[in-house]
C-alpha cells in the first residue's frame, strides 16, 4: 500500500459552538474530540501526522505539543483549502497519499480509512472522497455525480442550487489525494463563493473540468462521519460514541442493563461478568474488576475497583481504590485518597476522605472518617466522627486492628487507638489509647426515681 500522510484540519473558528474552548477540545466520553481522529489517523499506519491549528488556539497547541504531534499553523481561517495548503511546506518531499480528516469528525474508524485509501490507490485516482448519506444532509457539501457516477462537483450548503440541496449523498470531510498533485492543484482554488472561503471541495469541480480522474466511495454507516459544528451535534455524536463504548463492553462480557442510560468514558476498563445498572456515570481513568455489581445511580471517577466488589445505589466514588469483595453504599461518599480493604464494608451515609479501611473492617452507618487509617477487622460504630480539622490544619486518626468503636464516638485528632481496644459508645476520645484497653469518656448516668411521674401530676 502507498505511504500515507494524515492531515487533520482543526484551525476553524468554531463559531457555531459559542465557546471559549477550542471546539476540538470539548470532552467526548472523557477525551477531547480531536483525540479520536488522531487515534484513527495513527491506526492507519500513516508515516506522518500533522494537525492544522489556528495561531490563537493555545489550548490546542499545548495539547498537541504534550503528545509530540506535529502541528502547522494556518494564519487566517480562510477555508479548508487554505488550511491544507498550510501543510504544504511540511509535506514538500512526501511521496504518497495525503489523507485529510477533520478534527471535528470523531467517530471515524481506522479500518474504514485504510480501506478508503487502498480503494483510491487501486483505482489509480488522483483524488477520492468518502461520502455518506445522512437522513438530513443540511450543512454538508453535496456530492454531484455525472451519468457515469463520477464525482464532478461538491456543492457547499450556502452555494448549492435548490436541486443540489436535494442530493442526499454528501462529503464526509474525508478526502485522500496524491500529495504532489494535491499541492499543485490547490493553487487553482479561488474564493468566489457565499462564504468568501477557499473551499477544498472545489478541487472536485476543477479536476472534472481538467479531465483528472477522481472517485467517490460511499462510507458506511453514515453515523461514523457525523461532524460537530454545534453543541447539538456534540450531544448527538456523544450518544453514538456511548453506544459504541457500551457495545464493546457487552461483547467482552460486561452486563449493562440499560445501555441507553449508562455513561461510561472511553478509557474505562471493566472486567467480565460485572453487572452495571442504569443511571451510572463511570468516568476518567477507572478500572473495575470482574464479577462486580454497580447498582443504579452510582458515580465513579478515577477509581480502581477490585474483583467481586458491590457498589450499592447512589454512591459517589472519587480518586480512590476499593479492594476485592468490598461492599460500599447505598448512599456512601468515598472521597479522594481513600483505600478500602478486601471484604471491608462501608454502609449508608458514610463519608470517607483520605481514609484507609483495613481488610474486613466495617463502617456501616452514618460516619465520617477523614485522614484516618483503620487496621484489619475493626468495627466502627454508627455515628462515629473523626474531628480531623482544627480550623487551620488536618490531623490524623490511627485505629488499630480489631478495635471496636461504640456508636456516637468522636475522635479528636491527632489520636491513636492501639489494637484490640474497645471504645465505649458516646465517647469523645482526645488522648491515645494503649492496646487492648477500654476507653470511655462520658458523664455517669443519673437515675432519679419517679421523677417523670411527679412531673406529669403537676
Ligand atoms: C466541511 C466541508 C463539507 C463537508 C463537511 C463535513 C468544505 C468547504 N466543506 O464543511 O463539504 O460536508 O466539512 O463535516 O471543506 N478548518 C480549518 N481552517 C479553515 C476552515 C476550516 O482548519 O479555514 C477546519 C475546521 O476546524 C474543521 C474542518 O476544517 O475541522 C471543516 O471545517 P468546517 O468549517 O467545520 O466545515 P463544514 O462547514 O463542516
Ligand atoms: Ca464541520
Amino acid at each position: 500500500m502507498a505511504k500515507i500522510a494524515c492531515v487533520i484540519l482543526a484551525a476553524g473558528q468554531s463559531i457555531r459552538m459559542k465557546s471559549n474552548l477550542s471546539k476540538v477540545l470539548h470532552p467526548l466520553a472523557g477525551r477531547p474530540v480531536i483525540s479520536y481522529p488522531i487515534a484513527a489517523a495513527l491506526g492507519t499506519g500513516a508515516e506522518r501526522l500533522l494537525v492544522v491549528c489556528g495561531p490563537k488556539h493555545d489550548d490546542l497547541k499545548e495539547y498537541l505539543k504534550a503528545r509530540k504531534i506535529e502541528l502547522v499553523i494556518q494564519k487566517d481561517p480562510l477555508g479548508t483549502a487554505d488550511a491544507v495548503k498550510s501543510a504544504g511546506r511540511a509535506l514538500a518531499s512526501f511521496k504518497g497519499y495525503v489523507l485529510i480528516l477533520c478534527g471535528d469528525v470523531p467517530l471515524v474508524r481506522p479500518e474504514v480509512l485504510r480501506k478508503f485509501v487502498s480503494d483510491v490507490e487501486q483505482r489509480a485516482a488522483k483524488m477520492g472522497v468518502l461520502t455518506m448519506a445522512p437522513d438530513d444532509p443540511f450543512s454538508y457539501g453535496r456530492i454531484v455525480r455525472d451519468s457515469f457516477g463520477s464525482v464532478i462537483k461538491i456543492a457547499e450548503e450556502k452555494d448549492a442550487t435548490d436541486a443540489e440541496r436535494e442530493i442526499r449523498e454528501v462529503n464526509s470531510g474525508i478526502i485522500c489525494a496524491d500529495c504532489e498533485w494535491l499541492f499543485s492543484y490547490l493553487k487553482k482554488i479561488g474564493n468566489k463563493n457565499a462564504k468568501r472561503e477557499y473551499y477544498l471541495t472545489d478541487l472536485f469541480g476543477i479536476a472534472a473540468v481538467e479531465g483528472e480522474f477522481v472517485v467517490g466511495f460511499a462510507g458506511e454507516p453514515a453515523g461514523d462521519f457525523l461532524g460537530i459544528n454545534t453543541r447539538i451535534d456534540l450531544a448527538r455524536v456523544m450518544g453514538l460514541m456511548q453506544r459504541r463504548i457500551n457495545d464493546e463492553h457487552m461483547l467482552k462480557g460486561v452486563g449493562i442493563l440499560d445501555p441507553g442510560n449508562t455513561s461510561i468514558d472511553a478509557d474505562v476498563k471493566i472486567g467480565e461478568e460485572t453487572a452495571i445498572m442504569p443511571y451510572t456515570f463511570i468516568s476518567g481513568d477507572t478500572k473495575i474488576g470482574k464479577n462486580c455489581t454497580i447498582e443504579n445511580g452510582v458515580v465513579i471517577r478515577n477509581a480502581q475497583i477490585g474483583d467481586g466488589v458491590h457498589i450499592k445505589s447512589y454512591s459517589v466514588i472519587d480518586d480512590s481504590a476499593i479492594s476485592a469483595e468490598a461492599q460500599v453504599g447505598p448512599f456512601a461518599r468515598i472521597r479522594p485518597g481513600s483505600k478500602i480493604g478486601i471484604r471491608a464494608r462501608v454502609g449508608n451515609f458514610v463519608e470517607l476522605k483520605k481514609c484507609e479501611l483495613g481488610v474486613g473492617s466495617k463502617a456501616n452507618h452514618l460516619t465520617y472518617l477523614g485522614d484516618t487509617v483503620v487496621g484489619k477487622s475493626a468495627n466502627i460504630g454508627c455515628g462515629t466522627i473523626t474531628c480531623n480539622y482544627d480550623g487551620r490544619e488536618k490531623h490524623k486518626t490511627i485505629i488499630g486492628d480489631e478495635v471496636f468503636v461504640g456508636s456516637d464516638t468522636q475522635f479528636v485528632a491527632p489520636v491513636k487507638i492501639g489494637r484490640g481496644c474497645t471504645i465505649g459508645a458516646g465517647s469523645t476520645i482526645t488522648k491515645d489509647v494503649p492496646a487492648d484497653a477500654l476507653a470511655l469518656s462520658r458523664a455517669e448516668q443519673v437515675v432519679v426515681k419517679n421523677w417523670a411521674k411527679k412531673k406529669r401530676k403537676v
